[in-house]
C-alpha cells in the first residue's frame, strides 16, 4: 500500500518524507488555499516546491470545469515535473478530459468519487489513480470503506489498472481499513500517519528495556 500525505504543507511533507515511508502527495485547491497560496504563478511554483520534496507522485488539480479548460490547464500542470499526476473532477467534461490525457501520456487522478459507477467511468476513461473520499462519506452517515471494497471488486473483475487511492481519510482506523480491503492507495493528514506508531505496550516496553538496560550497567 503506498502512502501520500494530502495536504500543501511543506513542513509536514518534509517531515513525512524525511520518515522514509512517503510516496507521494495530493493537494487540492482548499488545501493550496490553507497554506495561503494564492495566484497561478504562485499555485505552480509550489508544485515544483512539492515535486523537489519528495520522489513519488506529486497530485495538482485543474480549476476549469469545461473540457478545453482542463486540458489546457492540465497540459500546463503536467509539463511542470514529470512527478506531477492532473487532478480532474468527476464530471461529465473530466471524463472526456481524463480520456484525452490518457490519449495523450499524461497521468491522471479522478477526484470527487463518491460512488462505484463513478469510479467504474474513471477507470474506462483510463484514469491512473481513482480517488473516492471516504471521510466525507462517513460524516453523510454512508459507510465510506464499503465503497471502497466495490470498487476493489468492480476493478479485480476486469483487471482494470486504475489505482484506488483512498481520499478524505481522517484517522489511523481509515488507514488499516483500507489496507485490509485491498486500496492501492491512502492519502491523509500526516496525523494519520503518524498515528500508526502508536501503541501504549511499545511505550512501557520500551521504558522497561531502558531501565532495565541501566541496572545493569
Ligand atoms: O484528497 C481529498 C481530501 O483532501 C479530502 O479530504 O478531509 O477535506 O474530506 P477532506
Amino acid at each position: 500500500m503506498k502512502f501520500f500525505i494530502d495536504t500543501a504543507n511543506l513542513d509536514q511533507i518534509r517531515e513525512a518524507q524525511d520518515l522514509g515511508v512517503l510516496d507521494g502527495v495530493t493537494t487540492n485547491p482548499s488545501l493550496m488555499a490553507k497554506e495561503g497560496i494564492k495566484g497561478k504563478n504562485n499555485i505552480l511554483k509550489h508544485y515544483v516546491d512539492i515535486c523537489n520534496i519528495v520522489d513519488g507522485d506529486v497530485s495538482a488539480e485543474v480549476i476549469a470545469t469545461d473540457f478545453e479548460g482542463m486540458v489546457k490547464e492540465g497540459e500546463e500542470l503536467a509539463e511542470l515535473h514529470p512527478q506531477i499526476v492532473v487532478k480532474v473532477p468527476m464530471i461529465k467534461e473530466g471524463i472526456k478530459a481524463i480520456k484525452y490525457f490518457t490519449d495523450h501520456g499524461i497521468r491522471t487522478n479522478c477526484t470527487l468519487v463518491f460512488s462505484a459507477g463513478q469510479a467504474l467511468l474513471a477507470a474506462k476513461a483510463g484514469a491512473t489513480y481513482v480517488s473516492p473520499f471516504i471521510g466525507r462519506l462517513d460524516d453523510i452517515s454512508t459507510d465510506g470503506l464499503e465503497l471502497i471494497a466495490d470498487i476493489r471488486l468492480i476493478y479485480d473483475n476486469y483487471g482494470f489498472e486504475t489505482k484506488i487511492l483512498a481520499a478524505s481519510i481522517r484517522h489511523t482506523m481509515h488507514v488499516i481499513n483500507c489496507a485490509k480491503i485491498g486500496a492501492d492507495v491512502m492519502t491523509g493528514p500526516l496525523s494519520s500517519i503518524e498515528g500508526l506508531l502508536k501503541h501504549p505496550l511499545t511505550d512501557s516496553g520500551l521504558k522497561q528495556f531502558l531501565e532495565d538496560y541501566k541496572k545493569g550497567n
